[in-house]
């Protein structure tokens, strides 16, 4: 399905490509706290936690960004609202790190927070997580602006990539309103890829390609199967059908079982689906951010003309590299691909 010249291929095509990037941005904080400090609070004599330290990193599309930097994607341009806050500003700095990220697309809003996850590390025990997030619907204007910028966008976009990360209904960047007009745009330009992810929605998203996990697309898609044993398999070959693109249903370490869109009036488009096997792994994993990773490997392969199965088997490569990182969320920069790509084929 791969050879070493298509992976070859990707990687020096992608320096020339620009791919967009939709959804939820977040920062992801850690606050690093040395034990040794701990103070008692005068005002309550609870044990004040001493910071010494904090990080800082683009999650959920920022996770996306951060892929599609690492293996070499020449322009990318994320479509978001972060708040104008202190945690929006932490964000746009640490976007700022990566030359290849153009950050025009990403505007302000007086009355929305920046989603955030801080994690207080106290030594190496993670405490609670705060989580920042917006719990009121999109404002209509922010969705116009969202639609706006896509649309400005949208011609010199190689690919598309949609990240809808929050589970509050209409509370992130892809509301209906955005998720409707993006099925337009997609319906008049076929040949664009665009591929969606969504913790809940997938089953509501037309003329893209889908990219659910076996949860998500079991708990999305509302159609009810004959057999339960393959009600993941059923039910993406049924989204492919609903939305005239393939689906690519990752499944964890075993494949990623294709389906290729139905047969349509007045097209030979067959029907079917492909099953592109994972490139397995010994040792230990953390698959914190391997779909992210898939994604970002799947958009290269089809911004560089690899067929929807190549695709798929280029995103299980790199996720098999970035799940190899443990206890950061991984990325696989060319070096790494082409070494593990050496590897898997002894
Ligand atoms: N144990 C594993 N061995 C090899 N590859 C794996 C393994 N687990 C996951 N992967 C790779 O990661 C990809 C994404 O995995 P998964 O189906 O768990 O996605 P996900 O649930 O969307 O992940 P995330 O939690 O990051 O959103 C798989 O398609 C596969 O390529
Ligand atoms: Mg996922």
């Amino acid at each position: 399905m791969l050879t070493a010249q298509l992976v070859d291929h990707i990687l020096t095509t992608i320096p020339g490509r620009t791919v967009g990037v939709l959804g939820d941005l977040f920062l992801d904080r850690y606050l690093d706290i040395d034990p040794a400090l701990n103070e008692p609070s005068v005002e309550t004599g609870l044990t004040a936690y001493q910071v010494v330290g904090v990080r800082s990193y683009p999650g959920a599309a920022g996770t996306v960004i951060n892929n599609l930097a690492a293996l070499g994607v020449g322009h990318i341009y994320p479509i978001a609202c972060i708040g104008d806050d202190g945690e929006g500003y932490e964000l746009r700095q640490a976007l700022g790190k990566m030359p290849a990220v153009e950050q025009g697309g990403i505007f302000l809003s007086a009355t929305r927070r920046t989603p955030t996850y801080t994690k207080p590390m106290l030594g190496k025990e993670e405490l609670n997580r705060l989580d920042i997030k917006n719990r009121t619907p999109t404002p209509e204007d922010i969705q116009d602006r969202v639609i706006a910028l896509l649309d400005e966008a949208w011609p010199r976009l190689d690919a598309l990539l949609v990240l809808d990360q929050v589970s509050e209904e209409d509370c992130g960047v892809v509301t209906r309103k955005v998720r409707d007009h993006l099925a337009q745009l997609a319906e008049r330009d076929p040949a664009k890829f665009v591929l969606a992810d969504s913790r809940e929605q997938i089953g509501l998203f037309r003329n893209v390609c889908a990219k659910p996990n076996e949860r998500e697309i079991c708990e999305a898609v509302d159609w009810c199967p004959w057999d339960e044993e393959r009600e993941a398999q059923d039910k993406a070959l049924a989204l492919a059908h609903a939305t005239g693109r393939h689906v690519f249903l990752t499944r964890g370490e075993k494949d990623i079982f294709l389906p290729t869109p139905w047969k349509r009036e007045g097209t030979t488009e067959g029907s079917g689906a492909t099953v592109v096997p994972t490139y397995p792994v010994s040792g230990p994993i953390d698959i914190c951010g391997a779909g992210d990773s898939c994604s970002a490997g799947i958009a290269s392969a089809m911004v560089s003309g690899l067929t929807h199965a190549q695709a798929a088997a280029f995103g299980n490569l790199v996720a098999s590299i970035t799940i190899q990182q443990i206890g950061v969320t991984g990325t696989a920069p060319p070096d790494l691909v082409r070494k593990r790509w050496n590897e898997v084929n002894k």
